[in-house]
């Protein structure tokens, strides 16, 4: 009866990898599938998305799951790996790695490694989180040629707040970039990938799209933008989160729902019941009046979000127990309901449990 589900539409995705296409015509696409491909289910999206000219996952394990499922295009780690036992594995599954520190150079350059592995040397041109400073990229990038083990060689950065237009953040990262990728190609004699653009990147700054972009949010269907929704850039949302309505009651004005007794109605009305709660990756700090959909019509949230369930109010909407519930995905945005519950969608597609019954439409 409660039947929380959690739907992939892979023509939504399909249709979503079209519009990076469309946006970067020119560069390969690297999908980003890290955390289990942002809670949609990394098998299922790398193996929809075959098309994709290659993946990137966060850690080892992530493109580990992905080789033992059978997808043999390239998968980069962008955490790279830290012990030799990792580089062996890593190399034995043809993954390619990020090098982002020092460490990991020397890694390189100790293991006797017997293939080529191929390389991502990832600066960081100002976000300082991962990656080498400029001054220090020239002699590591000399160390990895070096090494003679080193397959493709390519270099990487990411942004900041390439979401943001106005900030001049990026404009200052690319040109960081660039003063780095000159010299290592000594003026341009040399050709090397390059990689910069996550999905804000690919929609907003053209400049920044080189030989790979790395889009992942609007892969799946939300926007990377705080004031642009997701419909306006074309993009189509690959997952829904439904329920059902398991009780429907009449509430008098003045009584109040849920924990905390947090809501009071202000008329006689009537409470519906979802059968979903942060139990189920919903999240319980999504405030009243967050917006839910019964049978396609948008009742309010109120009272506490609890772990299994949570309270909407009807007024005079027809509405039954059984009837379906959408808390995010077709007809309501993800990006809206993060907004109202103070994240992000990227945190909402994440955090759904594995209790929540996954449907591949
Ligand atoms: C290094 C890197 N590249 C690309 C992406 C994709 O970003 P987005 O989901 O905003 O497109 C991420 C995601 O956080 C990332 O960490």
């Amino acid at each position: 009866m409660r039947d929380a589900r959690l739907g992939i539409s892979t023509a939504a995705l399909h249709h979503n990898l079209r519009r990076v296409r469309e946006a970067a015509p020119y560069s390969r696409v690297m999908a980003m599938v890290k955390a289990d491909a942002y809670g949609h289910g990394a098998r299922i999206v790398a193996e929809t998305l075959a098309s994709a000219d290659g993946f990137g996952v966060a850690i080892l394990e992530e493109a580990l799951a992905l080789r033992a499922a059978g997808i043999r295009q390239p998968i980069t780690v962008l955490e790279g790996v830290f012990t030799p036992a990792e580089m062996f594995e890593a190399v034995r599954q043809n993954l390619t790695l990020v090098i982002h520190q020092e460490e990991q150079v020397a890694l390189l350059e100790q293991c006797k490694l017997s293939g080529p592995v191929n390389v991502w040397l990832k600066l960081d041109t100002g976000m300082h989180r991962l990656g080498l400073a400029p001054e220090t990229a020239v002699s590591a990038f000399r160390r990895i040629r070096s090494a003679r083990i080193t397959g493709e060689l390519g270099l990487l950065t990411h942004f900041a707040c390439a979401d943001q237009l106005e900030s001049p953040m990026t404009e200052k990262q690319l040109a960081r970039f660039r003063a780095v990728q000159q010299v290592l190609t000594r003026n341009g004699e040399l050709t090397l990938p390059e990689s910069m653009a996550n999905s804000a990147g690919i929609l907003a700054w053209p400049a920044t799209h080189g030989t790979w972009v790395r889009p992942g949010i609007m892969l799946y269907g939300s926007s990377p933008f705080p004031d642009q929704t997701a419909e306006s850039l074309g993009l189509r949302p690959v997952m829904t989160l439904t329920s059902k309505l398991i009780a429907v009651r009449p509430l008098k004005k003045g009584e109040p729902v849920g924990y905390g007794a947090s809501w009071v109605a202000d008329r006689d009305t009537r409470i519906g019941v979802v059968g979903i709660g942060y139990g189920d990756g919903y999240p319980r700090h999504a405030p009243h009046g967050t917006p839910v959909l019964i049978e396609g019509r948008r009742v309010p949230l109120v009272g506490r979000v609890s772990m299994d369930m949570l309270t909407v109010d009807l007024g005079s909407v027809p509405a039954q127990v059984g009837d379906t519930c959408v808390l995010w995905g077709e007809g309501l945005p993800a990006d809206e309901v993060a907004t109202r519950a103070g994240t992000i969608s990227y945190e909402l597609f994440c955090k759904v449990t594995a209790r929540v019954r996954r449907e591949i439409w």
